[in-house]
C-alpha cells in the first residue's frame, strides 16, 4: 500500500479518487482536515476497505511512526501543507508549523522506519514530495521557463515555507540515502478546488452576482494545468523516477489573471446565463494588489516529458470548461464547504 498525506485536499483528494479509480493497491490517507480539508470530496469511498482515512497531523511522530509499522507502505506521497499565498501573508506561523517542521518530523519517522526496511523494500522505496513552481520566484517577462535547476528565490512566507521543506527532502536523501522524489508543479484547477483561490473563486462569486476581485492590473501570468493531469505526472514520477532527482510538471498554459477571469466569465455565459441578460465580465473589480505578488510563473516541463513521457492531456480551454460544468453541477459540494469559518476568511481579507 501507499501512504499519501493531506489527501482530504483538491490536489490529494483527486489523487486518492484516481488512484482508487484505477488501482486495487490501498491508501493510507492521514489528514489533519484542516479549513482545507475536506472528507466530503472522498465520499465515493465510503464503505471501500482500499481507503484508511487518519486523522492526525504529519508533525506527529509516534502516530506516524505507528502508521507505517503498521501499515509498511512501499511509498510515501507528501501533498499536506497550508497552500495558500494570501493566508500566508496573514498568517505565516502555520505554514512554519506544517510546511516545515511538519515535513522536517515526517522525515524523520520515515528515516527511521526505512532504516528497519529488508534491502528488497529499501531499494523500492519512494518518498515523493509535492513542491511548487513558486520556490523558484518570479520570471520577467520573455525569460525562459523554470527548469529543475532555477535558482531558488522564494517571495512569499508559503513559498519559503515549501523551499525550506524542498531542502529538508533533498537533505535527507543525501546525507541519510532516504530514495526522495520531488515535483515543482505549477497552478492547478479543477475539481474539489477549495474556492479562496482564483478559479473557484471567480466561478462562486460569479454565481452569486458579487464581485470578480482582480489584484492589480491582473497581468500577472500562471502556468496553469487540470489537477488530473498533475494527479498522472505524480503517478509517473512515482513509478519511474530516480531517487534524488526533481521533475517540473507544467501545462504549457501561461495566462494573464485578467484572461483566465474573463474566460471564465465567457463559459458562465454559456452554461448559466445572467438572468438580467447582462454578461459576467461586468462583475469584474480590480482590487488592491497582493503585496510580493510574483509576476510571472512558467515552467518547462521537458525533463518530465522526455526522462518519463509525461504529457497533460486538457488543453486550458477543455480543462476550464469541464472544471465550471462541474461546479455548477456540485453545489452541495460547494454550500458544504464554504462554512462559517470560510466566509469569516472572505470578510477579513476582501472586507465588504
Ligand atoms: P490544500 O490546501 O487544498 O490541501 C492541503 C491538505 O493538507 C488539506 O487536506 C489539509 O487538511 C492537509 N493538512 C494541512 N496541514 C496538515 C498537517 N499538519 N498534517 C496533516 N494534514 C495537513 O492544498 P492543495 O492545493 O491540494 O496542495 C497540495 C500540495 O500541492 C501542497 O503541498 C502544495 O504546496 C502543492 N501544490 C499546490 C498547487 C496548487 O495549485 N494548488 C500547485 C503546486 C503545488
Ligand atoms: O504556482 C503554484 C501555486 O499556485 C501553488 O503552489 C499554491 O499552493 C496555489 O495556491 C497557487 O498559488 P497562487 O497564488 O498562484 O494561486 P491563487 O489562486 O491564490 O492566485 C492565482 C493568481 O490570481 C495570482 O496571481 C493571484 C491572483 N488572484 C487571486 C485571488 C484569490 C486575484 O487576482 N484575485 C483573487 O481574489
Amino acid at each position: 500500500m501507499i501512504l499519501v498525506t493531506g489527501g482530504a485536499g483538491f490536489i490529494g483528494g483527486n489523487f486518492v479518487l484516481d488512484w482508487l479509480a484505477q488501482y486495487d493497491e490501498p491508501i493510507v490517507n492521514l489528514d489533519r482536515l484542516t479549513y482545507a480539508g475536506n472528507l466530503e470530496t472522498l465520499q465515493s469511498l465510503d464503505g471501500d476497505s482500499r481507503h484508511i482515512f487518519v486523522h492526525g497531523d504529519i508533525g506527529d511522530g509516534p502516530l506516524v511512526d505507528a502508521l507505517l509499522a503498521t501499515h509498511r507502505p512501499r511509498a510515501i506521497v507528501h501533498f499536506a501543507a497550508e497552500s495558500h499565498v494570501d493566508r500566508s501573508l496573514h498568517g505565516p506561523e502555520d505554514f512554519i508549523h506544517t510546511n516545515v517542521t511538519g515535513t522536517f518530523r515526517l522525515l524523520e519517522s520515515v528515516r527511521r522506519y526505512f532504516g528497519g526496511l529488508s534491502d528488497g523494500e529499501r531499494s523500492l522505496f519512494r518518498f515523493l514530495h509535492v513542491s511548487t513552481d513558486e520556490v523558484f520566484g518570479s520570471l520577467a517577462p520573455g525569460a525562459a521557463p523554470f527548469t529543475e535547476t532555477s535558482t531558488y528565490e522564494p517571495n512569499s512566507p508559503y513559498s519559503a515555507s515549501k523551499a525550506a521543506s524542498d531542502h529538508l527532502v533533498r537533505a535527507w536523501h543525501f546525507s541519510y540515502g532516504v530514495p526522495t522524489l520531488i515535483t515543482h508543479c505549477s497552478n492547478n484547477y479543477g475539481p474539489y478546488h477549495f474556492p479562496e483561490k482564483l478559479i473557484p473563486l471567480v466561478i462562486l462569486n460569479a454565481l452569486a452576482g458579487k464581485g470578480l476581485p482582480i489584484y492589480g492590473d491582473g497581468l500577472q501570468v500562471r502556468d496553469w494545468l487540470y489537477v488530473k493531469d498533475h494527479c498522472a505526472a505524480i503517478r509517473r514520477v512515482l513509478e519511474a523516477g530516480t531517487p534524488g532527482e526533481a521533475y517540473n510538471i507544467g501545462g504549457w498554459n501561461e495566462k494573464p489573471n485578467i484572461e483566465v477571469v474573463r474566460t471564465l466569465c465567457h463559459h458562465l455565459d454559456r452554461f448559466r446565463p445572467r438572468t438580467d441578460g447582462k454578461l459576467y465580465e461586468a462583475q469584474i473589480r480590480y482590487v488592491t494588489d497582493r503585496p510580493g505578488h510574483d509576476r510571472r510563473y512558467a515552467i518547462d516541463a521537458g525533463k518530465l516529458y522526455r526522462e518519463l513521457g509525461w504529457r497533460p492531456v486538457e488543453t486550458f480551454d477543455s480543462g476550464l470548461e469541464k472544471t465550471v460544468r462541474w461546479y455548477l453541477d456540485h453545489s452541495q459540494w460547494v454550500e458544504n464547504v464554504t462554512s462559517g469559518a470560510y466566509r469569516q476568511w472572505v470578510q477579513r481579507h476582501y472586507g465588504s
